[in-house]
């Protein structure tokens, strides 16, 4: 199994204070087989599950997008690295644009090279709709965990909705852009995809005419 839904809260990676980034990364790769195993509760998730050997080969990875309702993640592995895929709300996408959430940000702008130059906007994908990025903590390679609703206390008082680093409490937007003033420096990478067709979505393909890969960014 390769894919599995990531409930909102979903646990993220951890290890002790003295931890290196290789310590927390093999972390991550323990937690996403754990991802994997969890699969098996949800069928219809399965049915977006590649075949072994094609994750082996890290060739590119179909998902079909449709059974994935406005607010709901999934989690897929290509090459070994979990990629979070979000169906964003309307609501979701209007926060993403408000000063007070733009003010909070150290990147929100996309400057820093993290993203392929398909995804350099104000919602960091090819489709404002849907979130595509690569799920590993830019401090030291937790899975961040998917918080997407406002809440005044949960899971810390005035929360516009994103993603919470369990490790050292590094915060992201839903278009995985990170706060100031955290330990995390970088926005969550996007990894190159594209659409196949309007309810598919091909991890680890550019759209036609582009050459970039994860190699290009500061930090995965
Ligand atoms: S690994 Fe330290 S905040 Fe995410």
């Amino acid at each position: 199994m390769a894919a599995s839904e990531a409930t909102a809260g979903g646990a993220g990676g951890h290890a002790g204070e003295g931890g290196s980034r290789r310590d927390f990364l093999t972390l991550v790769t323990l937690a996403t087989a754990a991802v994997g195993v969890c699969a098996v509760a949800w069928p219809f998730i399965d049915s977006m599950d590649p075949a072994a050997d094609t994750i082996a080969a890290g060739s590119p990875v179909d998902v079909d997008l449709s059974h994935i309702q406005p607010g709901q993640q999934v989690v897929v592995l290509w090459r070994e690295k979990p990629i979070l895929i979000v169906n964003r709300t309307p609501a979701a996408l209007k926060t993403l644009q408000d000063k007070s959430m733009i003010d909070r940000l150290s990147d929100p702008n996309s400057k820093v090279d993290q993203q392929p130059p398909y995804a350099e906007n104000w919602h960091r994908s090819v489709k404002p709709d849907y979130a595509v990025l690569v799920g590993i903590c830019t401090h030291l390679g937790c899975l961040p965990g998917y918080w997407p609703n406002p809440s005044q206390t949960t899971p810390v008082a005035d929360w516009p909705g994103g993603y919470l680093c369990p490790c050292h409490g590094s915060k992201y937007d839903l278009a995985g852009r990170v706060w100031k003033f955290v330990p995390a420096p970088y926005n969550l990478p996007v990894p190159p995809y594209n659409f196949v067709d309007e309810h598919t979505v091909r991890i680890g393909e550019n759209p036609t005419g582009q050459d970039w890969t994860l190699n290009d960014v500061v930090q995965i």
